[in-house]
């Protein structure tokens, strides 16, 4: 028998593709989808499912220990935007959630542990371009504090306790499958749903705002990757910078544009400029390509005829 896998958050935009592609590699029944609500027909058919609440430690420990899991990947979190309206809630979620498996991996009751961190640990005092590894972080946004602390804790848990917990800092996930709820770099993804449906779109942040994003594809196989690779090799146990494109709205309006020439963007920043104005342009993501030989495949064109291919 192989080894059994937990996805808490599985029915989110990053966990249900990777709920499939685990099922995949690792055998459906191999792969438990954890979240506090139903998800997509195709996730719920295809494997073992469980409701659950990320903040309950006694219940993640229950089904960890009913299913003899060895690797929990922790997909739950309130992102940037949502967590500025609901600060307590979304620190508690972020925070409490990593906890309950870090203390699991500490007990040795489970192996190995996937835990995701953001561009927002980053802030307006950490260099803007090609930003470093290791650099200044000082995130303003509620999320972008839980995630940072969250990284101390997983490298404090490491060094400490040999818990074995591996981590990404995912730039804007844009992806086709699932939509994404209440992150920063949303538009990159609703915008794509306006196109394809052949109405024009009004953006959150201005024409100019660059910010890191990857294609789902990338980010799952990164995902993977790193938590395939030896022990030894995952040298940063707070979380690997990563990078897959950079654009701003403008860019992206005319990378649509041609494929669909009618389509229109306009402009209407709200409260998440200041978040995006806070984050970094684009990032450097050496160390991920030397440690674990991390290689991105989408640019900006690949992903947008990817994008519109699927959605129309
Ligand atoms: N996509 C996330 C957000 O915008 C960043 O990790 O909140």
């Amino acid at each position: 028998m192989g080894k059994k896998i937990l996805v808490i958050g599985a029915c989110g935009q990053i966990g249900t593709e990777l709920t499939m592609r685990l099922r995949e590699l690792y055998g459906n029944d191999a792969v438990i989808a954890g979240d506090i609500r139903e998800g997509s027909e195709e996730l719920m058919a295809s494997g073992p499912f469980e409701i659950m609440d990320a903040m309950d430690g006694n219940q993640v420990e229950d089904i960890c220990l009913h299913y003899e899991i060895e690797e929990v990947y922790l997909m739950a979190a309130m992102l940037s935007a949502t967590g500025e309206k609901y600060p307590d809630k979304a620190w508690k979620l972020n925070m409490n959630s990593l906890f309950n498996v870090l203390d699991l991996g500490k007990e040795k009751k489970i192996d190995k542990i996937f835990w995701p961190s953001s561009i927002a640990v980053f802030g307006p005092t950490t260099p803007q371009e090609n930003t470093p590894q290791h650099t200044v972080m000082e995130p303003t946004t509620v999320y972008g504090i839980s995630k940072q602390t969250g990284e101390r804790w997983c490298q404090y848990y490491h060094d400490k306790y040999g818990v074995d917990v591996r981590s990404i800092r995912y730039p804007g996930l844009i992806s086709w499958k699932t939509l994404p709820g209440g992150g920063t770099t949303d538009y990159a993804v609703d915008i794509f749903h306006k196109a394809a449906a052949g109405e024009n779109y009004e953006c959150f942040l201005k024409d100019d705002t660059q910010l890191p994003m990857m294609y789902m594809e990338d980010a799952i196989r990164a995902t993977v990757e790193i938590m395939e690779a030896p022990a030894e090799a995952v040298k940063e146990r707070s979380s690997y910078n990563l990078s897959g494109m950079s654009f701003t709205p403008a860019q992206i309006a005319n990378a649509i544009k041609v494929h669909k020439p009618a389509f229109e963007v306009s402009y209407q920043p709200d409260y998440r400029q200041a978040i995006a104005d806070s984050w970094p342009g684009s990032i450097n993501d050496d160390a991920a390509r030397k440690d674990w030989q991390w290689q991105p495949q989408f640019e900006l064109e690949t992903m947008v005829a990817e994008m519109l291919k699927h959605l129309s």
